[in-house]
């Protein structure tokens, strides 16, 4: 429904643009026209550290193209590894990011912030050139059965490259861009550590039997962020403007009312994925970088949206199933699951944090911005979850009838990167569509703030 608002009021709405309709952006798009293959994603920074259930670039760039102009404010709160902050900067908007995870924070600012590209192949030469005469200085992280997980050698390796990156970078901009290729060591499908796969969170044991030299690896990976640099600083505009980390928890934003004019993210799938086991050797080894401990990392774990740690927490005996939360499609996912009370009390607990996560989305919006939503629906125990569709009616209900629906198109999903292995074992079916909802922020109705 068209909404009557004048826009001269509103920042960012020029007073030409008359009444606010909200489906004044509806695009017919042809059939596929969103697919992407997965050829040429990693263009600039993208290709830096590994991370789970990342959008593809051309998605992001397309939102961003479609619903904002130059100069504008994108805000990802589910931020991950940056995607939207880097498209934000190769738009000419700023990007503003907000995640829950310190890994994810660290490494998203590293790729959208540009580097002059000679200092990081200066400083890898450096540490490439100090390293056989530093000495390890016995520094372990409190990791549970850390031998099990790192030879010892490796351990010996990653204690000096943190010795070198702390003593041959000053704070700032490049010694974030060289804790995130130390992260990427580890983080990655063939990690240095004793693990099959450190991206996704189920992870194997896998012993290396030689040393997989891990001063070279990062020497390498580093002179490659260099490389990756040229290509974003060599991309236009020329002065990307700088992304900014602006809070951690998407469910509780620290961003003023109606500040930014579009919300672009992805939310996890509905205990999918676990980003604090797929990180905790990473973050172990940068615990101190990230402000953070092992423990308190893992105890915060439950905080992550989509989280299955805990499901029971809020159970009690007179309350075993969670009670209705009033939204019918949520109600009826729940519901069909009664016999598996920890799924039942999982995918309330993703549709109530996702309740809150829209409100804010509306509430920073500004009135005629966007809030679009990269949405995959799963199985759990074979109980389909629509969670695009339940989106549909969540969205508007959960922000007070801020968002309304505009658009809603399907994509196919071509890129490996999104698909999970192992889920097709545990859910049954590979996830192969997913979808872009695209809502409109309405004005606030009278007498609300
Ligand atoms: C699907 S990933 C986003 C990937 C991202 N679009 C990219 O391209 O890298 C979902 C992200 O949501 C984050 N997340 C989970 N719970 C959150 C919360 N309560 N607030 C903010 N971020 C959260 C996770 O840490 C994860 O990085």
């Amino acid at each position: 429904m068209p909404v009557a608002h004048t826009g001269a009021a509103v920042r960012g709405v020029p007073s030409a643009y008359g009444p606010i309709h909200c489906h004044r952006h509806r695009k017919q798009l042809p059939p596929g026209a969103l697919d992407f293959s997965a050829a040429g994603h990693l263009y600039a920074t993208h290709g830096l550290h590994a991370f789970a259930a990342r959008c593809p670039p051309p998605l992001a760039r397309w939102a961003i193209e479609t619903f904002t102009d130059a100069s504008d404010i994108v805000l990802d709160v589910m931020c991950g590894s940056g995607t939207t902050l880097v498209e934000a900067a190769l738009t000419g908007r700023h990007g503003w990011g907000v995640d829950i995870d310190p890994l994810a924070r660290m490494v998203a600012l590293a790729k959208a912030t540009p580097i002059d590209p000679a200092a990081v192949d200066e400083l890898a030469g450096r540490i490439e050139r100090d390293a056989p005469a530093t000495d390890d200085d016995g520094w372990r992280p409190a990791l549970d059965r850390l031998d099990y997980w790192f030879r010892p050698d490796v351990a010996g390796d990653l204690a000096r490259l943190r010795h070198l990156i702390r003593t041959r970078t000053a704070e700032g901009p490049l010694r974030r861009l060289a804790w995130t290729v130390f992260s990427s060591l580890i983080v990655g499908r063939t990690s240095v550590a004793n693990a099959r796969d450190l991206v996704h969170s189920r992870h194997h044991f896998r012993e290396w039997t030689e040393d997989p030299h891990t001063v070279e690896r990062f020497v390498r990976a580093l002179r490659r962020a260099g490389r990756l640099m040229r290509d974003f600083a060599a991309l236009p505009p020329s002065g990307h403007p700088a992304a900014t980390l602006v809070g951690h928890d998407a469910r509780a934003l620290t961003v003023e009312d109606q500040t930014v004019d579009l919300v672009f993210f992805s939310p996890p799938y509905v205990s999918a994925l676990d980003y604090p086991r797929a990180h905790a050797f990473a973050v172990a080894w940068l615990a101190d970088v990230l402000g953070t401990t092992p423990a308190a990392y893992r105890a915060h774990a439950r905080d992550y949206v989509g989280s299955d740690r805990a499901p029971l927490a809020a159970a009690t005996p007179d309350q075993p199933l969670p009670p209705p939360s009033g939204h019918t499609p949520v109600d009826t996912v729940v519901a069909a699951l009664g016999s598996v009370p920890e799924r039942a009390w999982v995918v309330a607990r993703y549709f109530t944090d996702m309740t809150a996560v829209f409100a804010e989305a509306a509430r920073v919006t500004r009135p005629g911005g966007h809030v679009v939503a990269v949405v995959c629906p799963s199985n759990i125990r074979r109980v389909p979850v629509p969670t695009h569709e339940i989106f549909h009616t969540l969205a508007p209900a959960g922000s007070g009838g801020r968002l309304v629906l505009e658009d809603h198109h399907a994509r196919t999903i071509h890129d490996g990167r999104r698909v999970m292995p192992y889920l097709e074992a545990k859910f049954g079916e590979r996830m192969r569509e997913e979808y872009v909802l695209v809502f409109c922020r309405r004005p606030d109705p009278p007498g609300r703030g």
